[in-house]
């Protein structure tokens, strides 16, 4: 019988690799409970707005927290190998606080991240932030053991805070390089549509004021028109691939959320609530921080649409 290849991989190890391991996370529901209940909490404590957006990193054009973990990690993993030299310890100290302090923000990011992915995401976002909560623990307790004259535990403390957060920081490597999380979903989009202008439609064939979804070869698009205006962006959203088709629209007379009018013109995701502008796809609100891959349109005499991805 002709074996796959991630059983072959798994003859050649006698034990659960890394990634058996997590994968095996992402399918125990047995983590539901404490996932509910976390992510209830964080969507309680950071409502959709300027300040959730800031933590998804909207301003930055990506995810802020892969950048702002790597001051613990950074700080933490230094301090361990420090320990190894005599005469060290007061620079240990402060990289461990450093990277304390450091664990606050990243903390934040992760969590206003965390809460919109899918559920078998969560489940490993979830150990993910355990190891790193576990991880700050130990480091708390390795600095207050050294400030109590306890050098040699405060070594053995920082170890065990090195494991956590290697233990942390190769889930949150699976989360993102694995199941996708932080990347944009979008970003391919523009380049498998050929050179050059194709057609899509006929123009009276769209509703008018209705997104609808079309087809460019394999490509899904989101195509509205207003009147004789057509606006396609890529229909899968940048943010985790939602169909952007069967999202809310608000136009210039709705202005979308009250007291938002930077709303109006832009389309919100169903499944996490990103916001486009219809018509040149950049982000209005998070968690997406990718702008969504737009397209430019006319519309030839004979009333068809075209469409050319935009550079
Ligand atoms: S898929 Fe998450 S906001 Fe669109």
């Amino acid at each position: 019988m002709q074996q796959v290849p991630d059983e072959n991989a798994r003859r050649r190890f006698p034990f659960p690799r890394p990634v058996d391991v997590a994968e095996r996370i992402e399918r125990a529901p047995v983590l539901d409970p404490a996932v509910r209940s976390l992510s209830d909490g964080v969507v309680r404590v950071l409502p959709p707005g300027p300040r959730t957006d800031a933590l998804h990193g909207v301003p930055f054009g990506q995810p802020a927290h892969p950048a702002l973990v790597r001051l613990p990690l950074g700080c933490w993993t230094s301090a361990a190998l420090l320990d190894l030299f005599p005469g060290t310890e007061r620079a240990a100290r402060t990289l461990i606080a450093a990277g304390i302090a450091g664990s606050l923000p990243a903390t934040a990011t992760g969590l206003a991240d965390w809460s919109a992915l899918h559920r078998h995401q969560q489940r490993v976002g979830l150990v993910h932030a355990a190891s790193g909560a576990c991880a700050a623990t130990l480091f708390t307790a390795s600095l207050m053991a050294r400030a109590g004259g306890f050098g040699r535990a405060g070594k053995l403390l920082s170890a065990g805070g090195l494991t956590a957060a290697t233990i942390g920081g190769y889930l949150g490597g699976h989360l993102a390089l694995r199941l996708g999380a932080g990347a944009s979903h979008a970003e391919p989009i523009g380049h498998l549509a050929g050179l050059g202008w194709h057609e899509l439609c006929r123009v009276y064939d769209l509703p008018d004021g209705r997104p609808v979804r079309r087809q460019l070869g394999y490509l899904s698009l989101f195509v509205l028109r207003r009147g004789t205006d057509v606006s396609v962006l890529s229909d899968q959203c940048a943010h985790l691939g939602g169909p952007l088709h069967q999202g809310r629209v608000a136009s210039a007379g709705d202005r979308g959320d009250p007291g938002d009018p930077g709303d109006a013109g832009c389309v919100t995701c169903p499944w996490h609530g990103s916001t486009f502008r219809i018509d040149d796809g950049s982000v209005v609100h998070g968690p997406a921080t990718a702008r969504q891959p737009a397209f430019r349109c006319r519309i030839t005499d004979a009333g068809v649409v075209q469409v050319q991805p935009r550079a």
